[in-house]
């Protein structure tokens, strides 16, 4: 166990680039390996998650080959038919992204699978793949029906279905729409709540049907770039620009919150890269305020609530996270691990049914905070810790090599 000791700074200056978007790397090694012809990924993050990912393809006799240095993955595609049966269990590790979406894959192939992961994904709901997938056909059998380790055998054939989710899930609608690939008649997805939109850019990008191999630049990840805009925005003096990030409307509800609290951000250089929006973004500070989020937003901002719990921590007033249940079924239980924690660096901060309620505070004080193994969490409390007089101590703060290896080399480019 790693414990990591953080002081508090006077504040973050200067320039980062952030590595790339964690959802859309785990769907483009996914679709470059289901094409024809060579797929070459710039860009693209490697960290724990991603690279179960990119494992699981080999293990099914891709060539990927995957330049660490330089963040490049180049792909031999085996074509949709073309994935061989693996010969051990797919180890999906922490990653609910790599085992839901590959679900939707396996469903479809004339071979067995196995798919395990590690003690935190072990303990989180399947039931919302194996249902839907179930339904078009698809033959998955769970632990009680509902956790890994999943079990996917062949079936006769795979269906379409006209399916409203349940719970908004971008991961639940792209194993439907992966498995949709191997079946002849349409399926029609009904989502009541936005959710991030990345499995149906890159099927229109690799061209709906038959998938031609294709140059992909991977934006850098707002989830990641998010810590060092609340960052930025609660540290007095600071101000920083991140570069080249993705600022997909489903994703980025987080600058529309920090907008609202009063936060000095601004968009520069939209352009697109292969069918997604990117920018940089600056940040500077300013005295936030508490808001009422709404709960419309949610969905684009499922995973920045850590993050936007310790602005609200140091913001002046109330503010109240509703409709967010769906953070108790993450890599831990998001809303417990966050009131635990800031509480122990003396915030005002209580557990809803299905969220949080901050009183915010001018200062928090330094403490030893547990991660709970979860990366937003680690991160979320690291900035924190920068923000407090004094030394704080992360335990197992290693585990922000689940989607952000370079998060504190990152914070330390922005120290003068
Ligand atoms: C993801 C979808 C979200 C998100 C996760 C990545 C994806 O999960 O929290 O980090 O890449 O599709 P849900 O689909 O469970 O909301």
């Amino acid at each position: 166990m790693e414990k990591l000791k953080i002081e508090g700074i006077n504040k973050l200056k200067g320039e980062i680039k952030i590595p790339g978007d964690k959802s859309i790397s785990h769907r483009a090694v996914m679709f470059g390996s289901l094409a024809d012809g060579e797929t070459n990924i710039e860009n693209i993050l490697l960290s724990e998650d991603t690279l179960r990912t990119i494992e699981c393809f080999e293990e099914m006799g891709v060539k990927i080959d995957v330049d660490k240095t330089n963040n490049k993955a180049r792909i031999i595609g085996s074509g949709i038919y073309g994935l061989k049966k693996p010969t051990k269990d797919l180890d999906c590790g922490n990653s609910g992204t790599t085992m839901r979406l590959l679900s939707g894959i396996l469903a479809g192939q004339d071979f067995s699978s196995s798919l395990v992961g590690d003690a935190s994904l072990s303990k989180r709901p399947m039931d919302r793949i194996i249902i839907p997938l179930t339904k078009m056909g698809g033959n998955i059998k769970g632990a009680n029906d509902k956790y890994p380790p999943l079990h996917i055998y062949p079936s006769k054939e795979i269906r379409g279905i006209e399916y409203e989710l349940p719970v908004a899930s971008a991961q639940v609608k792209s194993a439907i729409i992966l498995a949709s690939i191997y079946s002849k008649s349409k399926s029609n997805i009904i989502e009541k709540k936005v959710t991030r939109d990345h499995t149906e850019r890159m099927l229109k990008y690799f061209g709906e049907g038959q998938f031609i191999g294709k140059e992909i630049y991977v934006p850098g990840d707002i989830s990641s770039a998010a810590f060092f805009i609340v960052g930025a925005s609660i540290i007095k003096g600071s101000s920083i620009r991140i570069m080249d990030v993705n600022i997909n409307p489903t994703r980025n509800g987080i600058i529309d919150v920090l907008r609202e609290m009063g936060g000095n951000i601004s968009i520069e250089n939209v352009r697109n890269v292969n069918n997604e929006p990117m920018a940089d973004i600056d940040v500077a500070y300013a005295s936030l305020k508490g808001v009422n989020v709404d709960e419309n937003l949610i969905g684009r901002l499922i995973d920045e609530i850590p993050i936007l719990a310790v602005a609200a921590a140091f913001a002046e007033g109330t503010t109240i996270i509703r409709n967010a249940e769906e953070l108790k079924y993450k890599e831990t239980n998001r809303i417990k691990a966050m009131v635990n924690e800031l509480k122990k660096m003396g915030a005002d901060i209580d557990e809803l049914p299905d969220g949080l309620i901050i009183h915010g505070k001018k200062e928090l004080k330094p403490s030893i905070v547990d991660t709970y193994k979860d990366h937003r969490i680690a991160m979320a409390l690291s900035i924190a810790a920068l923000n407090v007089q004094g030394v704080s101590e992360i335990k197992n703060s290693e585990c922000v090599n689940i989607s952000f290896p370079s998060f504190y080399s990152n914070i330390l480019d922005l120290f003068e």
